[in-house]
């Protein structure tokens, strides 16, 4: 099992211990279409690593800029410290669950995918991968991954399938996209197309090249015919701003994050047919037509390409 967090280094002060246990391939649970898998070949019932409560960390702090009420104390501090020099935070993370909700509507309606591998999920919110694609076809099979032992806690959340469709979390490192790929497979068909979605995650892998790397090992296990959704920071707009917002962020909170340039995220596109507008402000892919007026532009840019 990837020792996420330990590698982080954002174990120190005091950790609450939370276990949890798995569900197997025969529970009434995985029957139904959804379940809760761990990437390692450990036994059923284990012990997850300690939730740190004494630093703020991404998915609370996100669920925190959200609305959501999945925070605590030192996520609201350190949210409202990078608010401080970023007013436009909250904009962003919004924008980009917009994105999610618009990219989810496209490929399942316009491009007939039913698929979904979702990396860095996030905390629970409104319109998840899962209930987006379900409602336009209820058969969409997702799965999602991530390395905090709180969104373990939170999976039940995520795991509300309709009975045609299946859902699955898998508690694992992107790092580790091996592990990734093999448990996604117990859920997702891999001679058909799948949507992998890269929201507000590769800003966390800091090195740009391995960045690189990971994204095509990933798209190297997908057939043609599938597609990548990525949107993260970049310093295309006032990139001294950002860079002091990203160093405030990397000062108190964990795991670090990377802004990048657009053409540095442009890249994690090579090879793939990239759908218009290409990669934009999230709050400027496709906006509805209902939205009154332009959308602002924010700060995390967004795209999605297709495998030939
Ligand atoms: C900023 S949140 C984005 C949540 C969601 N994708 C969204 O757009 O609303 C980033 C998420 O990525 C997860 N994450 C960060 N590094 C990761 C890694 N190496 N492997 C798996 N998940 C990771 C965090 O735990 C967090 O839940």
């Amino acid at each position: 099992m990837p020792r996420v967090g330990h590698r982080a280094g954002h174990r120190v002060g005091v950790t609450r211990t939370v276990s949890y246990r798995l569900v197997t391939d025969k529970s009434p649970e995985r029957k139904r279409g959804v379940s809760v898998t761990h990437g390692s070949t450990a036994s059923p019932e284990r012990r997850f690593p300690d939730i740190d409560f004494t630093k703020a960390h991404t998915a609370r702090v996100w669920n925190y800029w959200l609305g959501g009420k999945d925070n605590y104390p030192v996520d609201r501090e350190v949210g409202e410290q990078v608010r401080a020099v970023l007013p436009e935070i909250v904009d962003a993370a919004r924008a980009q669950r917009g994105f999610l909700i618009r990219v989810v509507r496209h490929l399942v309606a316009d491009a007939g995918i039913r698929q979904f591998l979702d990396i860095g999920t996030g905390l629970p919110t409104a319109n998840n991968t899962h209930e987006v694609a379900q409602a336009n076809a209820p058969e969409c099979r997702i799965v999602y991954v991530d390395n905090d032992p709180l969104i373990m806690a939170h999976a039940r959340a995520l795991l509300t399938s309709t009975a045609d469709g299946a859902t699955d979390y898998v508690y694992a490192d992107l790092h580790d996209s091996d592990t990734v790929l093999r448990e996604a497979a117990r859920t997702l068909d891999f001679t058909q197309p799948i949507a992998l979605m890269l929201l507000g995650v590769m800003e966390h892998i800091l090195d740009t090249e391995e960045a690189y790397a990971i994204v095509t090992h990933l798209l190297e296990a997908l057939p043609s015919g599938s597609y990548l959704a990525l949107c993260d920071p970049t310093t295309e707009i006032r990139p001294e701003t950002m860079l002091e917002a990203v160093h405030r962020w990397n000062e108190s909170a964990t795991p670090m994050i990377k802004a990048r340039s657009r053409q540095e995220l442009v890249r994690f596109f090579a090879g793939l047919e990239l759908l218009e507008p290409g990669v934009v402000s999230s709050s400027l892919w496709r906006p509805d037509p209902q939205d009154l007026g332009t959308p602002v532009e924010v700060f995390n840019f967004g795209g999605v390409g297709r495998k030939p």
